[in-house]
């Protein structure tokens, strides 16, 4: 039994995500968790709320609320709706916790003891209405460059030009919108990536068989332009993990926190103190601490391209300039972007389709089907509403759906609600266990790489197979002239259900349930022997017709929803 650690890239906590976000992390994570527990592995899946930063100060402001609370609520919000799309989480965790807040600190305090954290002292704007410094964001004025009136202090969002605070005509606060503000000196902290630049490339030299699309991102960073640039690491926020060296004070740090990005990797393993914290586990160390056992784990992240550099860079700078015996990642695997009906889904503009929106028209399964088997891997996919309906009308309604109802259905009719007796296995059978066998492996191997399409196309293929065997002895046919015959045709494809079942859990959780309910068995083991597989239910087992697993999207339904998704969320 091998131990897997998985983690996907943690969500901002500013509002509910679209299915890009979800396609490009959480769901293959899942993916990967369900199939490696199905294997008999031993998984950790954490995932958490990412609740620091400036977004999420503005997103509670907008929101008329203490930025505490609407973190609180939203995270309640993005659990319930993770739950309805069936992702397992072992632990669904908190940036904002008490476990990162310690953590955090103690990483930045082994960070500064290891010589990696320079200070700085830059100019920054103050503002005297609001007693703070303002990050760029939280300052606007008239663009330079267009005249437009509501430029940002990093962005004009007119002409697109990029901007310092100290460019702006007349600018303000956005908190308070005064005008008295100030150039005032402030310091930061950076932390010494370039110090680090050999160390890591050596790292990421030597990691084998990575997908071209992490180590490509992570060697452009560490190569381009001046190379690998040190980071700040602080900000003049209230919002986030106190600036501190270890639970000592940092001397002309008060006030000050952590940058978002610095803390937020820092919550994968601070997640597994929670997990353990919440009673769900008893010994997150194993899993983290190479002293402790975990040089045993294997460790796959999940994310999207965007978030590359700073799990190949960024975070290993953190773990092994700590110089502790802290787990470093062995499979980064990376997605690129799904889009939307020719444009790009988007938060900000509300354009797309958005996970709660997706649940209440369609159960998860259909959107883990399509989202699963379309996945941006090796270039950007897109979502159309064409496509959807018919993968989910082939695959799943066509394939899948229909041969477990046709064969529940006919021998419900013919023989009873009981795998019938009778009959014996010949040639079509033995062709049949050798293609699925086959077929299985296949799957397995494109599952163990991770190489998510493909392994839903070889899933798709074992669905296949059985159809064409049906199609091919035609117990129906058989039946007038053999009905032992038919009986045995029949058992096979009964099991046959109880496999799909099995086989397909990682992807389409509910419905594989549904059917090995329906199958009256318990029995989830992988189907390493094929043939042994396909006689767990014996002559006489009982067994229902299952409700319909898939039903069809209609044409109507289509351009129904094709035209409620064309504008934007508000
Ligand atoms: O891009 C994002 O959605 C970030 N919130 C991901 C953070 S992943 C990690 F480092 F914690
Ligand atoms: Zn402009």
């Amino acid at each position: 039994m091998a131990r897997h650690l998985i983690t996907s890239a943690i969500p901002y906590i500013n509002g509910i995500k679209h299915l890009g976000n979800l396609v490009g992390s959480q769901l293959p994570a899942d993916l990967y968790a369900r199939y490696q527990r199905a294997r008999g592995h031993e998984v950790l899946y954490l995932c958490a709320t990412d609740e620091h930063g400036t977004p999420a100060e503005l997103a509670a402001a907008k929101a008329g609320k203490p930025v505490a609370d609407y973190c609180a609520e939203m995270w309640e919000v993005q659990a319930r709706i993770a739950e309805g799309f069936r992702l397992s989480f072992d632990h669904f965790g908190r940036s904002s916790s008490e476990q990162n807040r310690k953590l955090t600190q103690h990483f930045a305090a082994r960070l500064d003891d290891e010589g990696l954290i320079r200070e700085t002292s830059e100019t920054q704007m103050y503002s005297h209405a609001d007693g703070r410094f303002l990050p760029d964001r939280y300052i606007e004025g008239t663009c330079p460059n267009c005249g437009f009136e509501d430029a940002r202090g990093d962005q004009c969002d007119n002409c697109g030009k990029l901007l310092d605070p100290v460019d702006l005509i007349n600018p303000h606060s956005t908190i308070s919108g005064s005008t008295d503000l100030e150039m005032r000196e402030t310091k930061h902290l950076y932390l010494r990536q370039s110090a680090m630049k050999d160390r890591l490339e050596e790292w990421i030299d030597t990691r084998e068989g990575w997908p071209v699309l992490t180590t490509s991102i992570a060697k452009k960073w560490l190569n381009d332009g001046d190379g690998l640039q040190d980071r700040g690491i602080t900000r003049d926020l209230d919002w986030g993990v106190p600036v501190m060296k270890g639970d000592q004070p940092w001397p002309g740090m008060e006030g000050k926190v952590f940058y978002v990005w610095f803390d937020a990797p820092i919550e994968y393993i601070a997640c597994s103190q929670e997990w353990v914290d919440a009673g769900k586990g008893d010994d997150w160390e194993r899993w983290w601490r190479t002293d402790k056992g975990a040089d045993d784990v294997r460790y796959t992240q999940f994310m999207g391209k965007d978030n590359v550099p700073f799990h190949t860079l960024s975070f290993p700078v953190t773990i092994l300039g700590s110089n502790e015996p802290w787990k470093l990642v062995d499979y980064i695997k990376s997605f690129n972007y799904l889009n939307y009906d020719g444009g790009q889904f988007s938060t900000s503009r509300g354009r797309g389709v958005f996970m709660d929106q997706a649940l209440e028209i369609l159960p998860a399964d259909y959107w883990r089907w399509w989202l699963l088997s379309h996945a941006p891997e090796s270039s950007d996919s897109e979502f159309t509403w064409e496509n959807f309906q018919s993968s989910v009308n082939k695959d799943l309604a066509d394939v899948l759906g229909n041969f477990a109802s046709r064969v529940t259905k006919f021998c419900r009719s013919k023989f009873s609600e009981a795998v019938p007796a009778g009959g014996s296995y010949g040639a079509a059978e033995e062709k049949l266990i050798a293609d699925l066998t086959a077929k299985i492996r296949e799957y397995e191997g494109h599952m163990e790489a991770i190489e998510v399409r493909k392994a839903a196309s070889a899933l798709r293929a074992a669905w296949v197979l059985g159809n064409e065997y049906l199609q091919e002895v035609a117990p129906w046919t058989t039946f007038k002239t053999d009905p032992d015959q038919a009986a045995a045709q029949i058992r096979l494809a009964l099991n046959l259900i109880r496999l799909y079942a099995v086989i397909s859990a990682p992807f389409i959780p509910d419905a594989s349930a549904q059917l090995r309910e329906a199958m009256m068995s318990d029995v989830t083991d992988w189907p390493e022997d094929v043939a042994a597989a396909l006689g767990v239910m014996k002559e006489g087992d009982a067994f229902a017709v299952p409700e319909v697993t898939f039903r069809k999207i209609t044409d109507a339904e289509r351009e129904d929803w094709q035209e409620r998704f064309a504008g934007t969320r508000t």
